[in-house]
C-alpha cells in the first residue's frame, strides 16, 4: 500500500468526477496528498466537490467539459497543461450506457457511448501521456467494466466499448512500461453510482450492487502497483475466468436470455437529458 504515497503532491485529472466511481476516485486520490482537476458536465456538482476536498486541504481545479464534443479533450488540455499545471494521473473515468433494444435505442445515447467511452479516452490519452512520457513518469487508469469481458445482448454498444478500454488500457501499459508509466485497467461490476439509472437499466441495479469506495480502494492500489487489471468484485473474477472456457455464442445466448424480458418491458426509451 506505500506505494499509494506516489499520488502525493501530483496533479490528478478525473473525467466524469461529477458523480459514482469518479467523484470517489477524486475523493481517495485527495485523501493520497494529490492535487485534484475536475472534470464533467455538471459544473454545480463539480464545485460542491471542489469545496469539500478544499475543505479537507486538497488543491483543486474545476473544468468543465462535455465529452460528447470532440473538440473538449483539448480544452481539458489547454486548461491544465497547456496552462502550466503537469497531470502526472490521468483517470479516464467518464462514462454511460444505454439498456434496452439497439433498434429502439436513441441513436444520440449509442454514439455519446462511443465518443465518451472509446474516443475521448483515446484523444485525452494522446495528448497527456506524451507529456508523461517526457517526464518518464505518470498513471493511467481506464475505467473499463466486467462488461468487457463477453458481448451483453440489450447492452451491446456498451460492452463494446468496454471491451475496447480495457484492450486500449492494456495495449498501452506494454508500451509506456519502459518510460515508467503504469496503465491500469479497471473493471467493475456493478457497482453504486448513477450508472444504472442513466442507462435505464435500474433492474440490475436492484439485484447488489458494490460499494463505491471498495472498488476504488482496489482501483488505486493495483494502480499504484502497476498492476495491469483490476477486477474489483468477486463475482467479476469468477466469471471472467469461467468465460474463457465456454462458446461465445452459447454464453451470449444465456445472456440475451436474461435480460431480454427487461429489455422489452423497458421500452428502450431512456435518454440522458444531461
Ligand atoms: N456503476 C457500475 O456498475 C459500473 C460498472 C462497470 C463500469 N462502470 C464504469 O464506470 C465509469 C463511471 O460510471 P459510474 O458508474 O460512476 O456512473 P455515473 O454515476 O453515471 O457517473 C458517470 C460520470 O460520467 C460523466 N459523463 C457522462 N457523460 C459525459 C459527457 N458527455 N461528458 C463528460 N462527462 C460525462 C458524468 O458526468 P456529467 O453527467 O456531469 O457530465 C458522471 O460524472 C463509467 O466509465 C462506467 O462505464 C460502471
Amino acid at each position: 500500500m506505500s506505494n499509494l504515497r506516489d499520488f502525493s503532491g501530483k496533479w490528478a485529472l478525473v473525467t466524469g468526477a461529477s458523480a459514482g466511481i469518479g467523484a470517489e476516485l477524486a475523493r481517495q486520490l485527495a485523501a493520497c496528498g494529490a492535487k485534484l482537476i475536475l472534470t464533467a458536465r455538471r459544473v454545480d456538482r463539480l464545485e460542491a466537490l471542489a469545496a469539500e476536498l478544499t475543505a479537507s486541504g486538497a488543491e483543486v481545479r474545476v473544468v468543465a467539459a462535455d465529452l460528447n464534443d470532440h473538440a473538449a479533450p483539448q480544452q481539458i488540455y489547454d486548461a491544465t497543461e497547456g496552462a502550466g499545471i503537469p497531470v502526472e494521473i490521468l483517470v479516464n473515468n467518464a462514462g454511460l450506457g444505454q439498456f434496452g433494444s439497439f433498434h429502439r435505442c436513441a441513436l444520440e445515447q449509442e454514439l455519446s457511448q462511443v465518443r465518451v467511452n472509446c474516443e475521448a479516452v483515446v484523444h485525452l490519452s494522446r495528448l497527456f501521456v506524451p507529456r508523461m512520457v517526457e517526464r518518464r513518469r505518470g498513471w493511467v487508469l481506464v475505467v473499463a467494466s466486467t462488461a468487457s469481458f463477453q458481448p451483453i445482448p440489450y447492452l451491446s454498444t456498451y460492452a463494446a466499448t468496454k471491451v475496447f478500454d480495457r484492450f486500449f488500457a492494456q495495449g498501452l501499459a506494454a508500451e509506456v512500461a519502459p518510460f515508467g508509466i503504469k496503465v491500469t485497467a479497471l473493471c467493475p461490476g456493478p457497482t453504486e453510482s448513477e450508472f444504472f439509472e442513466v442507462a435505464g437499466a435500474s433492474v440490475f441495479r436492484a439485484r447488489g450492487v458494490q460499494a463505491t469506495d471498495d472498488v476504488v480502494r482496489q482501483a488505486l492500489a493495483a494502480l499504484a502497483l502497476g498492476k495491469l487489471t483490476i477486477l474489483p468484485g468477486a463475482s467479476g473474477r469468477i466469471t471472467s475466468f469461467l468465460v474463457r472456457f465456454l462458446p461465445v455464442g452459447l454464453i451470449t445466448y444465456f445472456v440475451a436470455r436474461a435480460a431480454r424480458p427487461y429489455a422489452e418491458r423497458s421500452g428502450a426509451d431512456s435518454s440522458n437529458s444531461r
